[in-house]
């Protein structure tokens, strides 16, 4: 999808903060104090963005941070871009091409607005996105709520409506990652992160509607604090989660563990950020990063690559494209992502960092998603009943597609186990309806819990 087939609004947005109008001569009873209340407070951006209809699916492409941290410049961007062309990564669905921190000067210009390093980015912000939209790639930039970016170049607080002019009419982005670093004394803000937030979510909003243009899409990137999973969809598309992932193993499982009570915030037009992927970085195995790159996509979260593309092995490509995955991430008909139904080598509801959940499953348009984490340090055997998931219909056969393997694994009959898969490794499954189970199974209820014959008779 590039910048110019993204989907205009569709019905106009409800009535932001600085729509709100106070008549002159309300008179201050119980109601107009009730009225003047909601008008002040953030709660009225409710839905501002849902239906602005922009990133309906998990955003998908590339960014600079965990490849290059601060060493940017427009070649890096430029190389890493056509690259994604090249490569098929583009086709695989990877479309946006995003800019990190570090790419300013230290100092706004004396108009006030933020200005590129003249260094790194010497043809400025307008030929690069020019060039990345050539390639029908979008462009991403990143900025901060609050007064520096987390490497002290200029954030947005109390510029937001200006910043978000310049990222999309001026320099032509389509999409801002928001940061949470620098944050102004509370006698400054009087507010929280989410109202932090909310001052950019309403610059872009009134910029989009005074332009016309979609509006840039706002990916916020807080860390999970203030249990943003229940209001990032009042403001942008994405949230992160959790902290910076690391490429080790132990990160990995970490996210894993705590996206894990928030995996059922993920829906269409709003997405749990697991953080940008760190496959083809650090000492992530083979069977790790497949684990890694399965949980992301199946939870739902945006997919950004954070590795140099050029230096990337055959095997970083090969996972970043399993198509058979992507798919899960990428279904236009079922939003929301896998969930855990059992806990594995904890009691159910009990994980903790090192061992995540284990057993998960999803809706899809095209049948029952399974996902298997081999959390231990050995191989392990893994066994589920189906009807242990929601998604599943007793007496019913599922034919089972591997989407690793790419290939048709048989029919379950009640239950499935997977053999040696293994340690940190993942097993991805779609189950299909292949109609009624065999006749006269035994016990008659997969689920042997008050089974009972239509004559009373207890069966176990
Ligand atoms: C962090 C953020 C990273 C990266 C970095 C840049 O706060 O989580 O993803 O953007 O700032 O300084």
């Amino acid at each position: 999808m590039t910048a110019k087939h993204r989907r205009a609004p569709s019905t106009p947005p409800p009535p932001l903060l600085s729509d709100v109008g106070i008549p002159k001569r309300m008179k201050p009873t119980v109601t107009s104090v009730f009225v003047l209340a909601l008008a002040l407070s953030p709660a009225v951006l409710i839905g501002a963005h849902a239906s602005e209809g922009v990133a309906k699916l998990p955003v998908m492409g590339f960014n600079t941070w965990n490849a290059y941290h601060c060493n940017i410049s427009e070649d890096i961007v430029i190389k890493n871009a056509n690259l994604m062309i090249s490569l098929g990564l583009a086709d695989a669905g990877y479309n946006y091409v995003n800019i990190d921190d570090c790419y300013a000067a230290k100092q706004r210009n004396s108009d006030g607005d933020i200005v590129a390093n003249q260094t790194k980015f010497p043809s400025g912000m307008k030929t690069l996105t020019d060039n990345i939209h050539a390639l029908g790639l979008n462009a991403g930039i990143y900025s901060d709520a609050g007064w520096f970016t987390c490497q002290l170049y200029p954030g947005s607080y109390q510029n937001e409506a200006r910043d978000a002019k310049l990222f999309q009419d001026e320099w032509g982005f389509d999409y801002l990652k928001y940061d949470n670093c620098a944050v102004p004394f509370d006698n400054i803000t009087r507010e929280n992160i989410m109202g932090r937030y909310a001052r950019m979510a309403n610059a872009i909003s009134d910029l989009s509607k005074s332009t016309g243009k979609p509006p840039l899409i706002l990916s916020l990137c807080e860390w999970g604090r203030e249990q943003v999973w229940l209001w990032g969809k009042r403001y942008g598309q994405s949230w992160r989660t959790a902290g910076d992932l690391v490429p080790f193993w132990k990160s990995v499982a970490f996210i894993i563990n705590q996206n894990s009570f928030y995996s059922w915030a993920s829906d269409f037009y709003g997405h749990n950020d697991m953080d940008m992927l760190q496959i083809g970085n650090g000492n992530l195995t083979y069977e790790e990063s497949k684990t890694h790159f399965t949980a992301w996509a199946l939870m739902k979260s945006p997919l950004l690559i954070g590795t140099d593309v050029e230096t990337a092995s055959n095997q970083t490509i090969e996972i970043l494209t399993n198509r058979e995955i992507i798919a899960i991430n990428q279904d236009p008909v079922v939003g929301t992502g896998v969930t855990p139904f059992r806990w594995g080598i904890n009691p159910d509801y009990i994980s903790n960092n090192t061992h995540p959940a284990q057993y998960w499953s999803g809706e899809s348009q095209n049948g029952t998603v399974f996902m298997l984490i081999n959390t231990l340090d050995e191989p392990a055997t893994m066994f589920f009943n189906l009807t242990e998931s929601p998604w599943i219909r007793a007496g019913i056969q599922y034919s089972v597609r591997d989407l690793w393997a790419h290939s048709n694994n048989g029919t379950a009959v009640r239950n499935f186990t997977a053999y040696n898969v293994p340690p940190h490794g993942v097993v991805a499954l779609l189950l299909q309806d292949a109609g009624d189970e065999p006749e006269g199974l035994w016990p008659p209820c997969a689920v042997t819990w008050w089974c009972v014959s239509q004559s009373g008779i207890i069966i176990v």
